[in-house]
């Protein structure tokens, strides 16, 4: 009987609650079906906005099954509601939908890598129950405001536009926040205390904002804690390593820091990474670093740290990187370098040290992966002991006062993918045994006093994609093997891919990290830029080399096997003695950059140049062609550069519309009889027509520095959004300029100077 009573409650309690979910149902929207709704909302929304590219949610489909079986949707354990939206990649643009909270269980939003723009909008502010939020890598602005979100554990906006200070979100929605990822974007304003009642926050990335004041002194108790490239300043406070410190990531790279740095880090013992570079610490290196045993990576370059460096960081038995560049240390080289065994990656490069090669032992360190000691003051002849360091793969000596000649041993590195040897005082010929080099990637002798013809045997080097031999005495013709250079790079890539290095050899002195990326991708042979197959504009993804000798006392005819190279974007024959006619097999060559100035070439222009569509920069001006300028040059619609000026013989016409009426009359300078249509008011001057081909021979090299030209490549300095979309055109000029920067200065002596600012120093000019 009680059991009986008791019961009947149970059924009229239970009904109630049933009536009452009901009811709630209906004012909140607590039904699967109801959830049904709004993800179709949500499709015609996206529909509406994507006419053309379309993700998967196109298949989202009432009739065919159930919303939890939808591609990208997930709902709780019973598969009563929607709890996850994923629409990561799915080429969504234009704005956000306004509608997320009516899916009242979403707890899992992520919208990121796709094209989202405007303002975040404040219904995603309703959405109380996210615990995961991912819209990074879009293109949204706005000031940041998602007050509301409260259960929010894990928060990534990086990647964006956003800007205005963080104050109103943090630490307002930071009680459960563990991951906070807001790096990227265009955020303002002090960080020093927001963060403090965020007691869970393990992760926090803050890099590439433009914060500013002093440091938020609580880091101690993350796990990642990345700052880089901000403009923070003061010193770092001792009391912020706490002995419980629990921190395994550090970068403060790239601000304005300074002071002495703490010893007291070593409480920090579980640290891995401790990135300093690009600040203004000075004082003692702290030998306390030495007693953190997990220690990987050190980064203490860019600074002015004083001279010693402490015998305790010897015991760091797992460090693999030591950045010591740019400290202004000067003189010989510290013994102490000459002990770490460990070591696999000694970057000492812009520290002006005149000496202490050979006594402090750096050259006998059997790890070594990576050496460079480029821009100091050694002087003398190249050390051949580096060939008894059996794991370089790269070995950068670029911009000090090397001279003598090139040591026939340099040939005998089997795993050797860089040698930049460029900006130095060499002398001698180029050493067959180069041609052993079957892993290089890139080879930079640029700028030197090196004699004698490019040997044969470099195109054995079938990985070679860089060559830049510029601004030396070459001489002799182009072989025709050199043809070879890079026809397999696949293998170097495919060991670059499956055993890359925990630290990537560029890491430390491109703290942006497009600009690694940027590097992380070519060593693993990834596209920058897309590449046209020849008489298409058709573009390919694939990874695309150049060819660099301009500035020497090359002669002869251009063998016509330069057809084979099928990888070469860039080809820089300018300021030679080359002569007779230019092969028509350049057709073949997927160029963007065709520059053959200031040689002696004769004959027609080829009108094949008129078939590589992609071709954006093309000079033939300084030579002796002659015969009908090919029209056919009309239809690079591509082109952005183009100069045939001082070619006295070359007639006919210059058609007034198309690609070629865009250039200016520079273009046509000392052409006499080429009819100008496009220019009817300004014929060129007549005293042009007397200059004689053989009044610009022997020139000295003019301004061989001055490329690339900023004015060209206006767009590239104007979007943020840097690599992430490489098919976005701005972006691939970005990428292209980058590529024009190495073709001219060496592919390692410009990163050095494009350290902290990647992105704004693409058009340095020495
Ligand atoms: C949001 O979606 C619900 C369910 O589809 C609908 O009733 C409501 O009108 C929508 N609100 C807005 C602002 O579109
Ligand atoms: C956010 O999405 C990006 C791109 O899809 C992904 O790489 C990243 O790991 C995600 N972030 C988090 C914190 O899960
Ligand atoms: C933050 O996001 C950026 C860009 O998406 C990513 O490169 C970085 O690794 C993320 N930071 C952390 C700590 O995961
Ligand atoms: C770490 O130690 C400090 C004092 O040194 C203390 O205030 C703090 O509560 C400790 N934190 C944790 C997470 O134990
Ligand atoms: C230029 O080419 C013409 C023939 O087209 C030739 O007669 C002349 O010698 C060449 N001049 C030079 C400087 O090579
Ligand atoms: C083309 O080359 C000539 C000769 O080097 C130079 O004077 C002229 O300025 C160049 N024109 C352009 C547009 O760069
Ligand atoms: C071609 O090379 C010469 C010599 O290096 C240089 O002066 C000229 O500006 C280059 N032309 C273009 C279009 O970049």
């Amino acid at each position: 009987m009680l059991e009986e009573e008791t019961d009947l409650w149970r059924i009229i309690l239970l009904a109630f609650l049933v009536f009452l979910g009901v009811s709630v149902s209906v004012v909140l929207g607590d039904s699967l079906d109801w959830d049904t709704a709004v993800l179709l909302n949500l499709k015609s929304f996206l529909e509406e906005s994507n006419q053309v590219n379309r993700g998967h949610y196109s298949e989202w489909n009432r009739e065919s099954s159930n919303p939890c079986d939808w591609r990208g949707i997930t709902c709780n354990y019973n598969r009563t509601r929607v709890t996850g939206v994923n629409l990561s990649g799915n080429d969504i643009s234009r704005t956000m939908f306004q509608n997320f909270s009516a899916l009242t269980e979403l707890s899992h939003l992520d919208l990121s890598a796709n094209t989202l723009g405007g303002q975040i909008p404040p219904d995603l502010s309703r959405c109380n129950n996210l615990v995961y939020l991912n819209l990074s890598h879009n293109i949204l602005d706005g000031e940041l405001n998602l007050v509301g979100l409260n259960k929010l554990q894990t928060l990534d906006l990086s990647k964006n536009r956003i800007g205005g200070e963080i104050r109103t979100s943090f630490p307002a929605i930071c009680n459960s926040l563990v991951v906070l990822n807001i790096s990227e974007n265009n955020l303002a304003g002090s960080i020093e205390d927001v963060f403090n009642p965020c007691k869970k926050l393990r992760y926090l990335d803050l890099s590439e904002n433009d914060f500013s004041g002093n440091i938020w002194k609580g880091f101690g108790r993350l796990q990642e804690f990345i700052i880089s490239d901000n403009h923070l300043n003061g010193s770092i406070p001792a009391s912020s390593f706490t002995v419980n410190c629990s921190l395994e990531v550090m970068d403060l790279s790239g601000n304005n820091f300074s002071g002495q740095f703490p010893g007291e880090i070593s409480n920090c013992r579980d640290l891995v990474v401790l990135h300093l570079w690009g600040n203004n610490f000075k004082g003692p290196i702290p030998p306390e670093i030495g007693s953190m045993a997990s220690l990987e990576a050190l980064y203490l370059g860019n600074n002015s740290f004083s001279r010693d460096i402490p015998e305790s960081l010897l015991d760091l038995k797992n460090l693999i990187f030591l950045d010591l560049s740019r400290n202004n240390f000067g003189d010989e080289i510290q013994e102490t370098l000459g002990k770490f065994t460990q070591v696999k990656y000694l970057l000492l490069h812009s520290n002006s040290y005149t000496g202490g090669l050979y006594s402090s032992g750096v050259l006998n360190l059997s790890s070594v992966v990576r050496l460079d000691l480029s821009f100091n003051n050694f002087s003398g002849p190249l050390p051949f002991e580096v060939s008894r360091m059996p794991s370089l793969k790269y070995l950068i000596f670029a911009s000090n006062q090397f001279n003598g000649s090139l040591p026939l041993d340099y040939g005998d590195f089997p795993l050797l993918q860089a040698l930049d040897l460029s900006f130095n005082e060499l002398t001698g010929t180029i050493p067959s045994s180069l041609g052993k080099l079957s892993s290089l990637l890139w080879l930079m002798l640029a700028n030197n006093q090196l004699v004698g013809e490019i040997p044969p045997e470099i195109g054995n080097c079938s990985s070679l994609l860089w060559l830049n031999l510029a601004n030396n005495k070459l001489s002799g013709h182009i072989p025709p093997e050199l043809a070879n250079i890079g026809q397999n790079a696949m293998a170097t890539f495919d060991s670059n891919r499956q055993n890359y290095p925990p630290f990537s050899f560029v890491y430390s002195i491109l703290s942006r990290k497009t600009c690694r990326s940027l590097w992380d991708q070519l060593l693993k042979g990834v596209w920058l830029f897309p590449i046209c197959a020849p008489g298409t504009l058709v573009r390919t993804n694939q990874i695309s080399g150049y060819v660099q000798l301009s500035g020497n006392m090359l002669s002869g005819e251009i063998p016509s096997e330069i057809g084979k190279m099928h990888n070469l974007s860039m080809l820089h024959l300018g300021v030679n003695n080359f002569s007779g006619e230019f092969p028509q097999e350049i057709r073949e060559l997927p160029l963007m950059v065709l520059n053959i100035s200031d040689n002696r070439f004769s004959g027609e222009i080829p009108w094949e140049i008129g078939e590589i569509k992609c071709l954006r920069n093309l000079d033939l001006s300084r030579n002796n062609f002659s015969g009908n300028f090919p029209t056919k040059l009309n239809n690079l619609t591509q082109l952005s550069k183009f100069n045939v000026s001082y070619n006295p013989l070359i007639s006919g016409v210059i058609p007034a519309t198309g690609q070629l009426a865009t250039f200016e009359e520079e273009s046509f300078l000392g052409d006499p009889l080429l009819d100008l249509r496009s220019f009817p008011n300004q014929p060129v001057s007549p005293s042009l027509a007397t200059f004689e081909k053989e009044s610009f021979l022997g020139d000295p090299p003019l301004i061989l520095r001055s490329f690339p030209n900023q004015s060209v490549y206006p767009s590239a300095n104007t979007t943020r959004s840097g690599t992430k979309k490489p098919s976005n055109f701005s972006d691939f000029l970005v990428l292209f300029a980058l590529v024009l920067a190495f073709l001219t200065f060496g592919l390692f002596s410009f990163m050095l100077f494009s350290s902290v600012k990647c992105r704004s120093r693409l058009f340095w000019k020495r």
